[in-house]
């Protein structure tokens, strides 16, 4: 029974056994597990051999030319790490100072939070590993209560809770005739979740969309949160890359301390600081009190100490190098408004090109949108075609990468796009 029932939830009932020499046949029962939208399209970029392809497919950095790019502050920071040794007690150490500067990126230098040390905070295996110890941290404090993530939102988000025992909701929040923001629907489904239910924001630069609210209605969404006793978790993966500025784009976290709420935040270092494989992060869960912040982070590491042990130490030296020297950390956020920019341009650039084809469908969604992606608007089927006849390949919900938009290739995008989506522009 248990078995079919694990079957069910990770698919693959055609492969079940039902045998009574199970000792035999351990795995028989075990299928394929669906593929990942994101981890799909970037391997079936891989897969193909034309030279002419193009990846618009994962949420990663790229330049001019399309190649990922290693900070100049990360470089830096490299050179200043190199020869350090990697001794326990310097991990543990820099960790904590690490977690220090990143509760101060989302909530301020001078921010009570820090002062009164009115957090629980821990370093994690970037904004994933984040979420995941937050999603333990509620199955093991509130084992009925459920999490609301927004429609749409960061696939993984919904494997996160799935696979830590959270049942999921979803509340209502992109509007695909407009492509921007059901506001109206979203305060609804806030206000008619019972009182106190956990939800999940984007703070800025939402995934998969590029639809933020605007500083008015986060301060809307913050005060139906007050009054139904709602829990923020805040989901930070991007923060720098809506604005160009980390104070902006932490606006909506701050709107909610103001607020007096009670906050969980994952922070990931993957996109702001180019540091995906190397999966540096920090949660952090704000508390009444220092005695009851220290009794809350013996928890969060006990839960990950389980889970893995400690999180790995070479991105962590690199982060806290960045966070602590004051002029690596004014050279990155020069760096961030670099990035910003590039993309801002691209969307620009991009919308332009679509416009001089003739296209008669509306493409001001491309710059409306903020942050690393366009949520196009394109269909599962012209996706698939622009993978089959363009080799250009992208999430097939229509999610495309900004970063993976160049100058060079620009013109080649919009044209691909054009001829797919032109049936739908004579109707
Ligand atoms: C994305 O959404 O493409 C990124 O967050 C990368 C990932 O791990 O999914």
């Amino acid at each position: 029974m248990a078995a079919t029932r694990t079957m069910m939830r990770y698919g693959g009932r055609r492969w079940f056994t039902s045998c009574s020499s199970r000792a035999l046949r351990w795995w028989d029962h075990v299928g394929p597990a669906s593929k990942d939208p994101i981890t799909g399209a970037i391997e079936a970029f891989l897969a193909d051999p034309s030279p002419a392809k193009i990846n618009l497919g994962v949420g990663a950095y790229r330049d001019d030319e399309g190649k990922p790019v290693v900070l100049q502050c990360v470089r830096e920071a490299e050179a200043k790490v190199a020869g350090s040794d990697y001794l326990e007690s310097v991990s543990s150490c820099l960790g904590s100072k690490m977690v220090e500067e990143s509760v101060k990126l989302v909530y301020g230098e001078d921010s009570f939070v820090f002062r009164e040390q009115r957090f629980a905070g821990i370093q994690a295996l970037s904004g994933t590993g984040a979420c995941r110890l937050f999603a333990e941290l509620q199955r093991r404090f509130y084992p009925d209560s459920e999490i609301y993530l927004p429609d749409l939102t960061w696939s993984n988000h919904h494997n996160i809770w799935r696979d830590a025992g959270v049942s999921r909701r979803t509340f209502r929040y992109y509007d695909p005739e407009t492509k921007g923001l059901n506001f109206s629907a979203l305060l609804d489904d806030i206000k008619n979740a019972p009182s106190g239910s956990f939800f999940l924001l984007h703070p800025c630069a939402h995934n998969p969309t590029g639809v933020d609210p605007t500083e008015e209605q986060w301060r809307e969404i913050s005060s139906m949160f007050k009054v139904k006793r709602h829990f923020p978790f805040f989901d930070m993966a991007y923060q720098g890359f809506a604005s160009g500025c980390l104070v902006k784009d932490a606006l909506s976290v701050r709107i909610f301390l103001e607020d007096g709420h009670l906050i969980g935040c994952a922070q990931s270092f993957a996109k702001n600081m180019g540091l995906y494989g190397h999966r540096v992060g920090c949660l952090s869960v704000l508390a009444n009190n220092t005695v009851q912040a220290s009794m809350m982070r013996s928890q969060l590491q006990q839960i990950a100490r389980s889970m893995y042990g400690s999180p790995p130490m070479h991105g962590l030296l690199l982060v806290s190098t960045i966070l602590t020297n004051l002029e690596i950390k004014a050279l990155w956020e020069r760096e961030l408004k670099v990035m910003t920019k590039r993309v801002q341009t691209m969307r620009t650039a991009l919308r332009e090109e679509l416009e001089k084809l003739g296209s008669s469908l509306n493409w001001q969604h491309v710059t409306n949108q903020v942050g690393m992606f366009c949520f196009s608007g394109l269909a599962p089927n012209e996706v698939e075609r622009l993978r089959k006849e363009f080799h250009i390949y992208m999430t097939i919900d229509g999610r495309l990468s900004m970063a993976g938009v160049t100058p060079s290739n620009t013109t080649y995008i919009a044209n691909a796009i054009h001829q797919v989506t032109r049936e739908r522009a004579r109707m």
